[in-house]
Formats: structure tokens, C-alpha cells, sequence
């Protein structure tokens, strides 16, 4: 008997210890564990339970433009910000635009311009060679740091003499005004370029396949309602303070974002972007993250996003032969963008996809390159098997 009890008294104390021990474990990762299990756990259930964002539209309509007034608000909508650089005339009197492109830049990337500029963004190669009419402009706020602003603004001066293809609007270009820069393009793209079949917008070390991205285009040309990317569902606003992305709960109170797509290149149709920038003035453009503002304003006019497998998320896409024939988008590139592009778009890329072995050659490494679980965010693994 006491024997026995003296056992039982070693089993609980093991217990107990081990209890306390997982505890203390759980207790010291709880913040780690919160941001990456718990929060998708309670977004996705939120997502796809609940799965209401009306929410969305009432909290952040701003109020009518008299109430606002009485309160001494005269804004309606954004605050618009001057265009420093601009290219009225750039889409003047053209009625065939298949793609207006945005590309987000900063100032001070000139070489990444220049790149994109020699390699996919070269407008009479995509004439000639494509037969479509895609126009490229930069999207530029002023460089952040006074004392550099203004040799930095004269060397773009002069770089627009030579390439006209700079709109700058006069606002500190940095992370948290990307908004400010969302709200620009939709501005610019209703004013200046309203009859764009579709409308695209793509960071600037985003490489985009632009065969292949006009074939796309052509195939989906009477789109109406539409807008494609690499989709974000059910994605939890980031709520660690030393995050980049990180929103606090006064400024986004619900634990799931609207589905969005990511902003390092997404395509939408003409009518989108103009209901989009109807939609923007009257929300609230407080929300500095600019994929999921745009989410809000795609919610707020019911168009929601579709996923396409070949549009890269926010990490650096893989690249391999057996992907160039079908990539759109790819993302994380600055040095080797023009290997990439002369690669890509070599005539013998398209022999690869011909013929049954390496048909399947290319099956194979595309589900050793996508599938395996070590890569966040790039080309989804259903893109091996379409
Ligand atoms: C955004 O730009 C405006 C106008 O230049 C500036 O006043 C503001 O500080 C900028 N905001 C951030 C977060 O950089
Ligand atoms: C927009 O929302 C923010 C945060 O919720 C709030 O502080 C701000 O007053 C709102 N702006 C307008 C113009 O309603
Ligand atoms: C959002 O609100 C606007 C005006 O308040 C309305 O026209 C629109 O239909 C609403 N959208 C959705 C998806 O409920």
C-alpha cells in the first residue's frame, strides 16, 4: 500500500511538472505562437465562418461631405497632393490601350528604372513584337530626407526629359504613405488613361512577363468585374509593434483583412479601377497598408479578387526554365533582371514544354521547386500540376 501510494504521488508529480513545464513553454512563445497559429486560427475561422465585411463599408465611409463640413472638414476624400512630374498627354487619343502599367518606384531607384525600362517595360518592342499597346509610367512621391530632395528631384528631372515616363505626385515617398501612392495611380489611371483596357500595379523589383502577360490579357480581354493576382484570404492584420506591417486595433479592430491581392503585381479591369477610385474618396484612407486598403475598397464595391497560380506572392519567386513559359509575375528582382528577361523569353524556353518527356521533366521540377514546404508565399504548388 504505501508502496502503490508513493508511485501514484510520482506519477502526479511528474505530471505535474511536466504540466508546468509545457505551460511555462506555451507561456513564453505565446507571443510567437499567437502571431503565427492563433490569429490565422481565429482570422481564418472568422473568414469563412462569419464571412461578412459589411462591416467595412459602413465604418470607414467617410461622412457626407455637409456633416463633414460642419465639422470643420473640407476635405472630400484623400487629400490630393500636386503632380510634381506628370504625363497628361501619355494615353491621349488612344483607344486601343490593352495595359496601363504602374510601376511603385522611390526616387532613388533609377537603376532598377532603367532595367525595367530596357527589358520587359520597353513599349515599341511590345508594340512590334506583341502587337498590344501597353504603357508604362513610375509612380514617385519625394525622397524622404529634406536635405537630399533637391539633387535628387533634378537628376529626375532629367531622367524624364529622356523617357517621359515619371508621375510624381508631392508627398514623402515612404512605407506608410503607400497609400497615399495607391491613391495616386487610381487618380492618374480615371483621369488621364480612363479608356486602359486593364489597369496593373507592380513594385519595381517585380519582373513581369510580358508575352506571356499580354497572351493572358487578350485571352480575358472582355473582363468585366475582374481582378487577379496572388490572393490573400482570411490574412490577420499584424498585430506585434515591432512588425512592418504592424496596424493597431483602433485603426483595424476585426482579427481578419479583406481578401486582397499582393501588391508586389496585381491586373484589374478598367471598369474596377474606376469604381475604385470612386470608391476612395469616400473612404477612409487611414489604413497604410496598401493591399489591404485596397481590399477595403474592392470590398466596399463588391469585386472580389481571383487567384492566378503564376502571379507571385510578397517572397522572391523561384525561377527555372520549366516556369518561364507560364510565369506572369516574379518578384524579387534587381540584378538579375535583364539575365532573367533575355533568359525567359529564349526561343528555346518554349521547345521545353514541347514534347511528352520533358512535358513531364518539367512536372517534376516544378513540384520539387513549388511544393515543398519551405517556400512562404511564391508561386502556389497548384501551379506545377496546371
Ligand atoms: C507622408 O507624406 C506627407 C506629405 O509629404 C508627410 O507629411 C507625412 O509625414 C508622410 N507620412 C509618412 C508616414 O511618412
Ligand atoms: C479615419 O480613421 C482613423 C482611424 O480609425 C481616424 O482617426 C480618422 O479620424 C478617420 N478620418 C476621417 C476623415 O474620418
Ligand atoms: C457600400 O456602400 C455603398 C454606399 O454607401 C453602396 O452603394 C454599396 O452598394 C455598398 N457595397 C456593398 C458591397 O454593400
Amino acid at each position: 500500500m504505501y508502496v502503490n501510494l508513493r508511485r501514484i504521488h510520482k506519477v502526479q508529480v511528474a505530471r505535474l511538472l511536466t504540466t508546468g513545464l509545457v505551460l511555462s513553454v506555451v507561456m513564453l512563445c505565446w507571443e510567437d505562437l499567437d502571431h503565427h497559429v492563433v490569429s490565422h486560427m481565429r482570422s481564418y475561422t472568422y473568414r469563412y465562418l462569419v464571412n461578412n465585411y459589411n462591416f467595412l463599408n459602413s465604418s470607414f465611409t467617410l461622412k457626407p461631405d455637409g456633416q463633414r463640413r460642419s465639422m470643420g472638414d473640407f476635405r472630400a476624400g484623400p487629400p490630393f497632393r500636386p503632380y510634381l512630374i506628370n504625363q497628361p498627354a501619355k494615353c491621349a487619343g488612344k483607344d486601343d490601350i490593352l495595359l496601363l502599367l504602374f510601376v511603385k518606384s522611390s526616387p532613388e531607384n533609377g537603376d532598377r528604372r532603367r532595367a525595367i525600362r530596357e527589358t520587359w517595360a520597353d513599349e515599341a518592342h511590345i508594340r512590334t513584337e506583341l502587337d498590344a499597346n501597353v504603357k508604362v509610367v513610375f509612380v514617385l512621391g519625394v525622397h524622404p530626407v529634406k536635405e537630399e530632395r533637391s539633387s535628387v528631384q533634378k537628376g529626375l528631372e532629367v531622367e524624364n526629359m529622356l523617357s517621359e515616363d515619371l508621375i510624381q505626385q508631392d508627398f514623402k515617398d515612404t512605407f506608410h504613405n503607400l497609400t497615399t501612392k495607391l491613391v495616386m495611380q487610381y487618380h492618374w489611371a480615371s483621369t488621364y488613361c480612363p479608356k486602359a483596357k486593364f489597369v496593373m500595379s507592380a513594385d519595381d523589383d517585380v519582373f513581369v512577363h510580358m508575352p506571356n502577360m499580354v497572351r493572358y490579357l487578350k485571352s480575358v480581354e472582355q473582363a468585366r468585374s475582374f481582378w487577379v493576382g496572388h490572393v490573400h484570404r482570411g490574412a490577420p492584420p499584424i498585430r506585434r509593434k515591432e512588425s512592418k506591417y504592424y496596424v493597431s486595433s483602433e485603426l483595424y479592430p476585426w482579427p481578419s483583412y479583406p481578401d486582397y491581392t499582393s501588391g508586389s503585381g496585381y491586373v484589374v479591369s478598367g471598369d474596377v479601377a474606376v469604381q475604385i477610385h470612386h470608391a476612395m474618396q469616400v473612404l477612409n484612407s487611414s489604413m497604410y497598408i496598401d493591399d489591404v486598403f485596397m481590399g477595403m475598397c474592392a470590398g466596399a464595391i463588391g469585386v472580389s479578387p481571383q487567384d492566378h497560380e503564376y502571379f507571385a506572392g510578397e517572397a522572391k519567386a523561384v525561377t527555372h526554365p520549366c516556369i518561364y513559359a507560364r510565369m506572369i509575375t516574379s518578384h524579387g528582382h534587381v540584378e538579375d533582371m535583364r539575365t532573367l528577361w533575355a533568359e525567359a523569353t529564349d526561343p528555346n524556353v518554349e521547345k521545353l514544354s514541347k514534347g511528352i518527356l520533358s512535358h513531364w521533366y518539367c512536372k517534376a521540377v516544378k513540384a520539387a521547386l513549388l511544393c515543398l514546404p519551405r517556400r512562404q508565399e511564391t508561386y502556389q504548388c497548384k501551379a506545377a500540376f496546371t
